[in-house]
């Protein structure tokens, strides 16, 4: 998909990812229309010579006001990015079940919910993409955010059904799975910490912006799945061909976990 004068909806789009994506995706011409709940949203729109919304994106009515005010503007949706995420690290098998309940509405069912609102629109148009930002863990279950991994494989599953639901109406689905990025990510979560071995090896992240370009060259390239950097499908493949091996080396990453 060409991204000139195209409408492109982001979800969590005044930091990170959500951000970048803003930045690189303007920068390719398309005309955005942003949702968070943070006023820094404001300021990305701004830059970016979009449209902000601020509310919550587990909202209904914030879900709502954000694709009115694409389809008022512009009279049309072209790219819905879901990218608003929240992680959570430790344990699942003694998780707050309310902290859990709250990550899972973010990640999966709001993005679903999503979905659901620009689907007719992009079926009247007979045109649309729909990218959902998941992550490498959508790939390989990560035992110091095991229901992270859940929600994120989830949201695999979704992209990858919603191809085959929606083809007839020419509307395509994309997943991105980044690895480590960048950004605020650990700062925001719910509750936990990354292992010390990871924090360690920030240094080995990929950039938002990186992850951004990533994501725009898949959209134009109508990508099925983006896996960024690439690198991360090595690991895909490992876990794939020798899986107890796989399990074996994340296992001893979560024994850094600072916990009881
Ligand atoms: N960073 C990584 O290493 C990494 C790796 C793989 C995948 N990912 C995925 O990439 C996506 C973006 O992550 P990030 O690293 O950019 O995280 P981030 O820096 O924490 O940014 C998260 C964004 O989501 C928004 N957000 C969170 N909850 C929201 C809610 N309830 N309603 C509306 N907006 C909400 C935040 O804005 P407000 O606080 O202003 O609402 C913010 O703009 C997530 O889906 C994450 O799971 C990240």
């Amino acid at each position: 998909m060409n991204l000139q004068g195209r409408v492109v909806l982001i979800t969590g789009a005044s930091e990170g990812i959500g951000a970048a994506c803003a930045r690189e995706l303007a920068g390719r011409g398309a005309k955005l229309v942003l949702l968070a709940r943070s006023e820094k949203v404001a300021e990305v729109a701004r830059e970016t010579g979009g449209e902000a919304v601020r509310g919550d994106v587990t909202l209904a009515e914030a879900r709502q006001e954000f694709v009115d005010r694409a389809v008022q503007v512009h009279q049309r949706v072209d790219v819905l990015v879901n990218n608003a995420g929240v992680g959570i690290y430790g344990p699942s098998h003694r998780a707050s079940m309310a902290e859990m309940r709250a990550m899972f509405e973010v990640n999966l069912f709001a993005a679903l919910e999503m979905v659901q609102l620009v689907a007719p629109v992009m079926k009247q148009q007979r045109d649309g993409m729909i990218v959902n930002i998941s992550s490498i863990a959508g790939l390989v279950p990560l035992p110091w955010f095991t229901m992270y991994s859940a929600a994120k494989y989830a949201v695999m599953a979704m992209t990858d059904g919603q191809r085959m639901e929606l083809a007839g109406y020419n509307v395509r689905t994309m997943a991105v799975c980044p690895g480590y990025v960048r950004t605020r990510f650990q700062d925001n979560v719910l509750s936990g910490r990354p292992p010390e071995r990871l924090w360690r090896n920030r240094r080995f992240a990929i950039t938002a912006e990186e992850c951004a370009q990533a994501t725009a060259r898949g959209i134009e390239k109508e990508s099925r799945t983006v896996v960024t950097p690439g690198v991360g499908r090595v690991l895909v493949a490992a876990r794939a061909l020798a899986p107890r091996v796989v399990d074996h080396f994340l296992r001893k990453i979560y024994a850094d976990l600072d916990i009881a």
